[in-house]
């Protein structure tokens, strides 16, 4: 159910969170999120301890930017070394994170082959070290976002559960899928009720969450608040209408002409983010199909946005398409 969220010293007024997605969760996205759903808060994306301890700071830009007027926001670090995680957990509380959230969920080979991502869930060793490491070196609340064992001969969920709570991680967030599996198999409730049954700090379940059915099974786990990844992309009001439909209230959807003008403002904050228009509208070309789920030539919309170079290009085809 809707409620204040409570993390650590930190409460929210709600306990749905807006969660992190690689290559999209930048400052223009949290923004849009912020200013049409006031989440419990956003995420950024992962960002790899060694990106922000040895790249100039003009590459961190993209990861590291938090915009005065984008809410509170948790910065997810990924990380293996315990003692590059605390000077990365010091920097980022410098820059103005809410909270810190550590990455064991990521599938990618990349991230598994350097003991980072999803391989921290058969290391409890590890685990232990880089979460005591996080604590030691912020104020601020300190998570750990995980996967499950889901159908695989894994075990791990006691003790990840385990280690979580003895390192003294504030809060949970479970994503209930094995790393090994692909959106196709459905979100693991059960593994989630789980963590909610194994842990006296909150746990997030995360998971297929579209909408108020959805929603609810969520809740259903008994986990305190529920994040919300790829369904809030190109929908930066889900997270409101979910809480408008949970509390019985009238939520009143954007029109066709509102969501392009979202599109187009989306696309100007990466422009202005990246300092480069080609750069952004890259970027942006990956975003129609989302903002585009309502078109009837969502297709046809998709394929002209992929051709356009150009902002002014961009917000044309945008509103000839929505007001149509
Ligand atoms: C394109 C994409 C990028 C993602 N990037 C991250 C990431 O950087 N960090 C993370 O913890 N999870 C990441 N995830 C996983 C999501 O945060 C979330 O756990 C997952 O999509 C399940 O939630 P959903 O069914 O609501 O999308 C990503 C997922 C997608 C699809």
């Amino acid at each position: 159910m809707i409620q204040p969220l409570h993390l650590g010293d930190k409460t929210f007024p709600v306990n749905l969170i807006q969660g992190p997605l690689a290559g999209i969760s930048c400052a223009p996205f949290r923004r849009l999120s912020w200013v049409y759903s006031q989440p419990a808060f956003n995420c950024t994306e992962m960002i790899s301890c060694k990106t922000l301890m040895h790249k100039n700071i003009l590459a961190q830009q993209r990861f590291i930017k938090k915009d005065p007027t984008e809410g509170p926001v948790c910065f997810q670090l990924s990380a293996n070394n315990p003692t590059e995680l605390a000077e990365a957990t010091k920097r980022v509380t410098e820059y103005g994170a809410d909270l810190i959230d550590l990455n064991c969920g990521c599938p990618v080979k990349k991230i598994r082959s350097k003991g980072a991502g999803s391989s921290l869930l058969t290391d409890p060793k590890k685990l232990y070290q880089l979460i005591t490491a996080m604590k030691q070196n912020t104020h601020l609340p300190v998570s750990v976002k995980i996967r499950v064992e889901g159908g695989s001969n894994d075990i791990f969920n006691a003790e990840v559960a385990k280690v979580v709570s003895e390192a003294g991680a504030d809060f949970l967030i479970v994503h209930g899928r094995h790393w090994t599996e692909h959106y196709e198999t459905p979100c693991n409730h059960d593994e989630i009720q789980f963590f909610v049954e194994a842990l006296k700090i909150p746990v997030i379940g995360n998971g297929d969450i579209a909408c108020i059915e959805s929603l609810k099974k969520m809740f259903a786990t008994g986990c305190q608040g529920v994040m919300i990844g790829r369904a809030g992309v190109g929908q930066p009001w889900l997270i409101q209408k979910l809480i408008a439909e949970m509390t019985q209230q009238t939520f009143l959807m954007p029109t066709p002409r509102e969501i392009a003008e979202i599109f187009v403002k989306h696309t100007e904050e990466l422009i202005l983010l990246l300092g480069n228009e080609k750069f952004a509208i890259l970027q942006a070309r990956k975003f129609a199909k989302y903002y585009a789920r309502g078109l009837s030539n969502r297709a046809e919309f998709c394929e002209t946005v992929n051709k356009v170079e150009t902002l002014a290009e961009l917000t044309k085809i945008c509103f000839d398409s929505f007001t149509s």
